[in-house]
């Protein structure tokens, strides 16, 4: 080895030891006859001081580096004289007096900061992906998605569960985005799909008997792209047999309880996790994925809003519209152009419009709210009991401002949902050191896909249905709880999974109610059916995005800093250049022919 020690290791402990180093010149500094280097490695930094009079030719190697060329370095850990420290730095109460130098390659000065966490250009920063992983916040990442692998394998391992690895190149399992397809050579027309998630084959793994399964899964879909959805991810996929959805919520909580708290112990942790059902997070929340590190809880106005003056509100409840609303604390004096902000988030979300209601000042008692101390623009068509009850409802206090919105149930929920998480942004109240982690159950089985006219699964098609709504089931699908469950965490998605179908006539029966034939059911699932015809054991799993896992716990935006390879938000791969053309020989092979469309430019994307 070139080195003997990690840079970001050495403290006053190591003060008279000689170390040999190698990495990255950090940051380089001449304070007028002596240098200073920054080194990195993996580990972290540490400071190195060249001094002519004692060491003239490692001063003059020193001379000559720049930023990011790799040197290896011998010299003393030396005690930093005392006013000098740099407490910021875990390295920062020594240095390494340099004895010698070497140079072990050069770099051209790099296209952004390495040393500092400066916004990049999203191009640059995927084209040189291997520069910007050099960043210490990137590196600090991907340490942490290891560890979070890592405790995964042995926590399910000591647990009884065996890691089987799944095809990539396979069929198509439908988790409602578009495949990704890779054309046969040797069955012309011919295509293998790549797994949307391996859910089909972990089924087939409880029927063969594997009884706890595990893997840590690549999954693949072709759908719209957002800061918390990459073409490929990463999946815990997890399947147990003879299981209810108890036991699945209770190991995943018992799994995630302990990574946090093993893995990221400096994270406050909410114990135990909330359970909340579908219809209640949306009636409180508006979402299915709530971040519940904050309260701010919606409440219903309609009953109000239809005895109330306002013109609006009145026609949207005749119209079987809901009014909902929520109170943020100690915002009643926020200025015009914020209220105009939030205005527009609620438009984008497709409300039609928000009406606020600035509740007095601080001090004052909801019961003795004067209408002179209601500042709106609508407050003349509310008597002050109604404006007093909304308060009540929403557990506004004078000094809160109530965000209003009304409309069709779902629009106004999102709207809503959208303004909760801003103002819990706002407020301060969506604390980056706290992990709130909750499970959502009884979602429905079904979801009406109004364009196209059709039935779709809310999760997937596998999913069972709750035992007693099977009566429903071809009566009534939009009334039909599934046995689906999925687990939020500060406002995201991270997991999802459900009981399964294990029974043939049940499965057909769904397909039937989604648009399949029985010769389509048949050639696209028949393998599944048929395997439910010998001896299927009950069984059910979940799927944890590891992404997103890591997503939160790093406090990240995007899921692209927990990557190392991500792609842009047009699924491109900025580093490689794919998608690119191939050969005519290729296409050939693939007895292939490219149609360029007419609408779309030919040819590969810009890089
Ligand atoms: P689902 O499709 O809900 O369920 O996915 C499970 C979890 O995977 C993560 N995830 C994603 N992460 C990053 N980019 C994406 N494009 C993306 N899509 C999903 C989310 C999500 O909660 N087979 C079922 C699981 C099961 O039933 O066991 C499935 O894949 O964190």
């Amino acid at each position: 080895m070139l080195k003997d020690t990690d840079c970001g290791t050495l403290t006053l402990s190591d003060v008279g030891r000689q170390v040999a180093l190698a990495g990255w010149v950090h940051r380089r500094r001449d304070h007028g006859g002596i240098i200073f280097i920054d080194l990195r490695d993996r580990s972290g930094i540490v400071q190195v001081v060249f001094n002519p009079s004692y060491a003239p030719d490692a001063y003059r190697t020193a001379d000559a580096l720049r930023n990011e060329w790799v040197v290896c370095i011998r010299g003393r850990v030396e005690r930093r004289p005392p006013g000098t420290e740099n407490p910021s730095l875990p390295t920062g109460q020594v240095e390494v007096h340099a004895l010698a130098c070497q140079i072990l390659n050069p770099s051209r000065p790099p296209p952004f900061y390495i040393n500092e966490d400066t916004e990049v250009d999203e191009a640059l920063r995927l084209r040189y992906r291997y520069l910007y992983l050099r960043r210490q916040r990137l590196q600090r990442n991907l340490e942490l998605r290891h560890r979070v692998v890592k405790f995964i394998r042995d926590w399910l391992s000591a647990r009884g569960f065996w890691e089987v690895e799944t095809p990539i190149l396979t069929k198509s399992t439908p988790e409602g985005a578009r495949d990704y397809l890779v054309p046969s050579r040797l069955y012309p027309g011919c295509f293998y799909a790549l797994p949307q998630s391996p859910q089909q084959l972990k089924q087939l793994l409880m029927v063969a008997g594997l009884e706890r399964y595990f893997q840590i899964a690549r999954c693949f879909r072709d759908e719209d792209l957002r800061a918390d959805r990459q073409p490929e991810f990463t999946q815990l996929d997890l399947e147990m047999s003879f299981v209810e959805e108890e036991d699945i919520l209770n190991l995943m909580e018992s799994l995630f309880t302990d990574l946090v708290e093993q893995v990221t112990p400096h994270k406050r942790l909410r114990k135990p996790f909330p359970r909340l059902t579908y219809a209640e997070a949306i009636a409180k929340y508006g979402t299915d994925k709530p971040d519940l590190r904050f309260g701010m809880e919606l409440a219903d106005f309609t009953d109000i809003a239809r005895q109330c003056q306002f013109e609006v509100f009145r026609r949207v409840v005749q119209q079987g519209g809901v009014v909902k609303g929520f109170a943020a604390p100690g915002y009643a004096d926020c200025p015009r152009r914020q209220i105009e902000e939030l205005t527009t988030l609620a438009k984008s979300k497709g409300a039609t419009g928000l009406v606020t209601l600035a509740l007095g000042q601080p001090g004052l008692s909801l019961e003795a709210l004067t209408p002179e101390q209601v500042r709106s623009a609508v407050a003349r068509h509310f008597t002050i009991e109604q404006v007093q009850e909304m308060a009540r409802r929403a557990g506004a206090r004078p000094g809160d401002l109530l965000l209003i919105v009304a409309g069709e149930p779902a629009t106004t929920n999102a709207a809503l949902s959208a303004l909760r998480t801003e103002m819990g942004a706002r407020l301060g109240l969506a604390d980056p050191n706290q992990v709130v982690f909750a499970f959502v159950t009884q979602f429905p089985l079904f979801e009406w896909n109004a364009e196209e006219r059709r039935w779709e699964s809310a999760h997937h098609p596998f999913t069972a249905p709750r035992d007693e709504d099977l009566p429903l089931l071809e009566a009534d699908p939009g009334r039909v709880r599934s046995k689906a469950y999925d687990m939020v965490c500060n406002g995201y998605e991270v997991a999802s999974g459900s009981i399964r179908i294990h029974n043939r006539e049940v499965q057909e029966r769904i397909f039937r109610i989604l648009g399949y034939s029985p010769e389509e059911a048949q050639k696209r699932f028949g393998h599944l059916l048929e395997a439910f015809e010998y001896g299927a054991p009950p069984h059910g799993g979940i799927a944890p995005g590891i992404d997103r896992i890591v997503m939160v716990l790093a406090n990240e935006a995007s899921l692209r800093e927990v990557i190392a390879f991500p792609k842009t938000q047009s699924a491109q791969d900025l580093l490689f250049g794919a998608p690119s053309e191939v050969s005519e020989k290729q296409l050939r092979e693939l007895h292939l022919a490219v149609v360029h469309p007419e609408t779309a430019p030919s040819g590969p994307p810009p890089s």
